[in-house]
């Protein structure tokens, strides 16, 4: 029976994203159907995220934005998800500025259907702020509507366990649990088997710690890359995010030699400052980030590299910025993430000494997006003449076909007979002009 439209509004990360696509599925399955424009919706959800202050603005802004709508839709249900409502105190100031909010927090998503059960019933507040405990079972059926009908998201793990200074994730995602490596494996087979999902991307805080609390059937992520991989069908395994500190030797091999591992790696490194690093907790050196670059470049054939970096963390000295400029120049990227630190309530750097004034910060990201802008151009560059293999044909349009490449570059592509939307092709990059790449089937 058809109850009304859904609308979600999704903040930052890939893993969000995923979720919005459980959210979306828990709402179909009581009958909702998806809504083109906010106006239209007679639910809204806000799945947000709070990893930066920028985040939390944008999605403050929208919420706001609820609140003429709701007074044209008395029945408008409004619900503040993910993981702004699971930081301490948030809830008061939330509810204080927006009253107007019905369901809050139900982070994980398989909350959300029970709380909008009630909420349809009793027409009262529902609000759940998750504890430790109720972090366990994260992977309940759930219908999930992907939003691509190419590529899709996989979890293998949820929450965290790392603590790095500087993030809220891990008091906001509560700790470490990997899925079985046989409802993963069930899950990628499913997928393949309906056939146009050609790209499946494993989800992870740190992919890298995957099976490390796994008491049955012990799988690390190296050997649960190598079981997918062995499934029949025409696909491509990616991964993200990575952590330096849990990068072995072992996954290096199966990125290097197994044919179905996307030859992308996206490994954040943060800062190219041993003195910056410890005090950000992330468990590695300079020198040992730069050893796995090297392997990697030594064995990965056209292997491209991204990564993440925080700049103006607490206690950065222009020396330790300095080293940071000097990684860059050395990895040469080909692209990066770059973030100005942003103090997160909680947080252990939240209480550390000698924060930095935004001046200072505003300085060093300008100086170091401007290199980055130099090693991506280089990188653009450098694929022309190459051949791109497993490029994916995502679009067509007039004159071209859209691609992507395995690092998610967009080839504008020739029109060829034997081109097919929704498949691989195998593409000679011709050139390199205007910010676009342009290329034809080999
Ligand atoms: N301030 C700025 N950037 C942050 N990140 C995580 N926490 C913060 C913060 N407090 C960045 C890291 C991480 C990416 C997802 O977000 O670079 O890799
Ligand atoms: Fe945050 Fe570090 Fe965990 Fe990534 S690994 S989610 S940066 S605590």
């Amino acid at each position: 029976m058809e109850q009304g439209k859904y609308y979600i509004f999704t903040y930052g990360c890939q893993m969000n994203v995923h979720e919005s696509e459980k959210l979306a599925g828990i709402l179909e399955d009581r009958g909702y159907t998806k809504a083109g424009t906010p106006e239209e919706a007679d639910v809204l959800v806000y799945n947000t995220c709070c990893i930066r202050e920028g985040a939390e603005q944008r999605a403050m802004g929208n919420i706001g934005n609820a609140k003429p709508l709701k007074k044209n839709k008395p029945n408008l249900i409004v619900a503040v998800c993910g993981c702004m409502p699971q930081q301490k105190n948030v809830e008061a100031t939330l509810k204080q500025k927006f009253p107007f909010i019905n369901i809050f927090g139900a982070n994980n998503v398989e909350f959300f259907g029970e709380y909008l059960d009630v909420f349809l019933k009793q027409r009262k507040y529902q609000n759940k702020i998750l504890q430790d405990q109720d972090y366990q079972s994260n992977d309940k059926k759930i219908k999930i509507v992907r939003d691509n009908p190419y590529c899709a998201y996989v979890n293998i793990t949820y929450g965290c366990n790392n603590f790095c200074t500087y993030c809220i994730v891990p008091y906001v995602r509560g700790r470490e649990r990997s899925r079985p490596a046989s409802d993963i494996f069930n899950e990628v087979k499913q997928l393949v088997e309906v056939g146009h999902y050609k790209i499946i991307t494993l989800l992870g805080q740190n992919v890298n710690s995957y099976g490390n609390d796994l008491t049955e059937d012990k799988t690390t992520f190296p050997q649960l890359l190598e079981k997918l991989s062995k499934i029949e069908g025409d696909f491509q395994l990616r991964f993200m995010s990575s952590h330096p500190k849990d990068f072995s030797d072992e996954l290096i091999e199966v990125i290097a030699n197994n044919p179905k591992v996307c030859k992308a790696v996206h490994l954040p490194v943060q800062s190219g400052s041993n003195h910056v690093l410890k005090l950000m907790n992330r468990n590695y050196t300079r020198e040992k980030y730069l050893d796995i670059i090297k392997k990697l470049k030594a064995k990965v054939k056209d292997l491209s590299i991204s990564t993440d970096i925080i700049v103006g963390f607490v206690g950065e000295t222009e020396e330790d910025f300095e080293d940071t400029v000097k990684l860059l120049q050395e990895v040469q990227f080909s692209n990066a993430y770059i973030f100005i630190y942003s103090k997160r309530k909680g947080t252990v750097a939240e209480k550390m000494e000698g924060h930095l004034p935004l001046e200072i910060k505003r300085n060093r990201i300008h100086k170091l997006l401007e290199i980055q802008k130099k090693y991506t151009n280089n990188h653009f560059l450098s694929l022309v003449g190459s051949t791109q293999h497993f490029v994916l044909v995502e679009e067509e349009r007039p004159m071209h076909y859209i691609g992507k490449t395995q690092c998610g570059k967009v080839v504008k592509i020739k029109k060829n007979k034997t081109l097919c939307l929704g498949n691989f092709a195998n593409i000679k990059i011709t050139d390199y002009s205007g910010g676009n790449l342009y290329g034809e089937v080999e």
